[in-house]
C-alpha cells in the first residue's frame, strides 16, 4: 500500500507516533540506498529544501529538485501529466503546490502508485507541524512527544497552512490551542487539515484578542502575515493585523518560562520584532534543527522502516 504525508489529518494517531520515533531514532543510512526523491516546488523555500534534500541524502538516497519555472504545473502541463512522468522515475514526490487540490489529483492520476509528501499548500504545512511537535517536547517532556497533554499553546496572527496543521498535531496530542486572530484571519471550519473537527484530547479555542491568546501559554506561535500568494494584499494585512505582533509586551502576558514560535521566514517589525525573535525565549533555530528530523521521519515512515 502506497503511503503518502499530505495532511496530518489523514494519519492516524499510531502511524503519527511512529513518525515522531523515526524523526528521532538512529537510522541506517542505507535505507534509500540508491533511491530518488523527486522535490517540486512552487513557491521559493530554504528550510524546506534543504531539510528535504539533506534528509534524502543522509538515508542514502538522492534529491532532484524541479522549480516551477522548469515544469510549470498546470501551464506547461498538467499536474496528471506531471505526476505520470515522475511516477515513472521516482517513487517519492515531494512538493510545494499552490493549490492542495493537487496531491489528490497526482494520486488518481498515478494510480496511487507514487508516494506523495506535502512540502506546504494553501491548506497545510504537515512536516512544518512535526518539527513543531518535536520542538515543543524537546523543551517541555524531554523529547517525549506522547507526554505534552496539558500545555498550552497560543498561536497568533493570521491563521495560516501553518496554523491549521500545527493545530491539528497538538490538539491530538492533548495540547490545548488557542488561536488569536482578528476576524478575516482567524481558522475557517471545513475542508482538510481542520483542526476545529478534530475530536480531542486538547481543546481548541478561537478569539480575537492577541493577549487573550497568549495570557498563561507555555508556547507563543506565529507565522507571516502575508503568505506566499498574498503579496497583493501586503498593506491591508499589515493594517488588519497590527494589534496582533508578537513582542516584549505579549510575551509578558504569557507564562514566564513560555517558549516563542515561528516556522520562518520571519519578517521582522511586522508579525514579530527583533528584540523577541532574537531572545532567550526563541526557539526557532531548534524548530529548523528539527525539519530535517520532521523529513528523516517521514520518509523512513514512507519506506516501512519500522
Ligand atoms: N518554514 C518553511 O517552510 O520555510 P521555507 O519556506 O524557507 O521552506
Ligand atoms: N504561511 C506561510 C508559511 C511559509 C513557510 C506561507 O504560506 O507563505
Amino acid at each position: 500500500m502506497t503511503r503518502h504525508f499530505v495532511t496530518i489529518d489523514q494519519l492516524s494517531d499510531d502511524r503519527l507516533s511512529l513518525i515522531y520515533d523515526l524523526a528521532t531514532s538512529p537510522f541506517d543510512d542505507e535505507t534509500m540506498k540508491g533511491q530518488g526523491v523527486a522535490l517540486i516546488f512552487e513557491w521559493p523555500s530554504l528550510r524546506t529544501r534543504a531539510a528535504s534534500s539533506s534528509a534524502v541524502h543522509e538515508l542514502g538516497g538522492y534529491a532532484t529538485f524541479f522549480g516551477d519555472d522548469e515544469i510549470g504545473l498546470d501551464s506547461r502541463e498538467s499536474a496528471e501529466d506531471v505526476g505520470r512522468t515522475i511516477a515513472e522515475m521516482y517513487a517519492i514526490a515531494a512538493l510545494r503546490v499552490r493549490r492542495h487540490g493537487v496531491f489528490a489529483r497526482m494520486r488518481e492520476a498515478t494510480s496511487d502508485r507514487l508516494s506523495l509528501i506535502n512540502l506546504l499548500s494553501d491548506v497545510a504545512h504537515p512536516t512544518q507541524a512535526v518539527a513543531d511537535v518535536l520542538t515543543i517536547a524537546d523543551e517541555f517532556t524531554e523529547g517525549d512527544v506522547s507526554a505534552l497533554s496539558g500545555l498550552e499553546v497560543a498561536y497568533v496572527g493570521d491563521a495560516t497552512n501553518v496554523a491549521r496543521s500545527l493545530a491539528v498535531a497538538l490538539l491530538r496530542l492533548g495540547v490545548n490551542v488557542t488561536v488569536g486572530s482578528p476576524e478575516g484571519y482567524q481558522l475557517t471550519p471545513g475542508g482538510e487539515e481542520d483542526p476545529s473537527v478534530v475530536d480531542g484530547p486538547g481543546t481548541l479555542r478561537l478569539c480575537d484578542s492577541a493577549y487573550d491568546a497568549v495570557k498563561d501559554a507555555n508556547v507563543v506561535y506565529t507565522d507571516a502575515w502575508v503568505s506566499m500568494g498574498c503579496e497583493e494584499e501586503t498593506a491591508t494585512r499589515r493594517a488588519e493585523l497590527t494589534a496582533f505582533q508578537v513582542n516584549e509586551a505579549l510575551m509578558g502576558v504569557a507564562k514566564k518560562d513560555a517558549i516563542l514560535m515561528h516556522c520562518l521566514p520571519a519578517h521582522r517589525g511586522d508579525e514579530i520584532t527583533h528584540e523577541v525573535l532574537d531572545s532567550e525565549r526563541s526557539r526557532v533555530w531548534r524548530q529548523v534543527f528539527h525539519r530535517r528530523s520532521a523529513m528523516i521521519g517521514v520518509l523512513r515512515w514512507i519506506k516501512g522502516d519500522s
